[in-house]
């Protein structure tokens, strides 16, 4: 931190990459496809290009790996938010309950995408790539380029961009996105509160991503010591 200044609310990213994704992530798509059918029939849907299952993804898959792959993904969490809240933490050792409070698959293709939103009463909201085109052929797409199906974040400050005049010294506040490039096995973990968006997306293969929301206690309690809200 330099004496200039000083920054408040930087936001916290936590990318991490599952190292069995290539053995895995294809029993995944086999069991959402399985899973999607079932759903679209009780459902009374008939196949689109966008597919959401219902949000008890944790319970429902019944692959040996799935316990493996769920895992990585509270470790991936605890790890992000242990690096968020170091300086609050203050060296503190706690008993971390991460709580996966809803966990669910989407399909898109054709350009369909999931518009902007946030997740309210939760810490932590992650996404993981489970299929998607090679890169190349995905930024080749004639329209959407290197966004087509990527995860685009929006800042803090996005809201109160609306017609800004940018000068020389509020160059800091761009860009006010940021899309995250999609990798399969790739987890990408964000706060709850964040603004994001699935950009619409178009391949040969269809883009699968399993998306959840956490909730991390303390198992003595989430009381920091020594420390004040006001
Ligand atoms: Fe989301």
């Amino acid at each position: 931190m330099g004496a200039e200044c000083q920054w408040l609310w930087p936001t916290p990213i936590g990318l991490h990459q599952y190292a069995d994704a290539e053995s895995v992530n294809p029993l995944l798509v086999d069991a959402f496809a399985q899973g999607r059918a079932e759903q679209e029939r009780a459902r009374g849907q008939s196949r689109g290009p966008f597919f959401a299952s219902d949000d008890d993804l944790l319970d429902r898959v019944k692959l040996p790996e799935w316990q493996d792959f769920v895992r990585f993904v509270v470790d991936g969490l605890v790890a992000t938010a242990r690096g968020a809240n170091k300086a609050e933490w203050a060296g503190q050792e706690f008993d971390l309950q991460v709580g996966i409070e809803g966990m669910w698959f989407q399909c898109s293709s054709e350009g369909a995408f999931h518009d902007v939103h946030t997740h309210g009463n939760c810490s932590w909201s992650g996404v993981y790539i489970v299929q998607i085109d090679p890169r190349e052929q995905r930024i080749g797409h004639r329209v959407y380029g290197e966004a087509n199906g990527a995860t685009r974040l929006y800042g803090p400050p996005f809201n109160a961009l609306g017609g800004a005049y940018i000068d020389i010294a509020n160059a800091y506040l761009m860009p006010p996105s940021q899309d995250i490039e999609p990798n399969p096995g790739q987890l990408l973990l964000f706060p709850s509160w964040l603004p994001h968006q699935a950009m619409p997306y178009e391949g040969e293969l269809e883009r699968v991503i399993i998306s959840f929301n956490a909730t991390i206690h303390a198992r003595q309690g989430d009381q920091l010591r020594g420390y004040s809200a006001t």
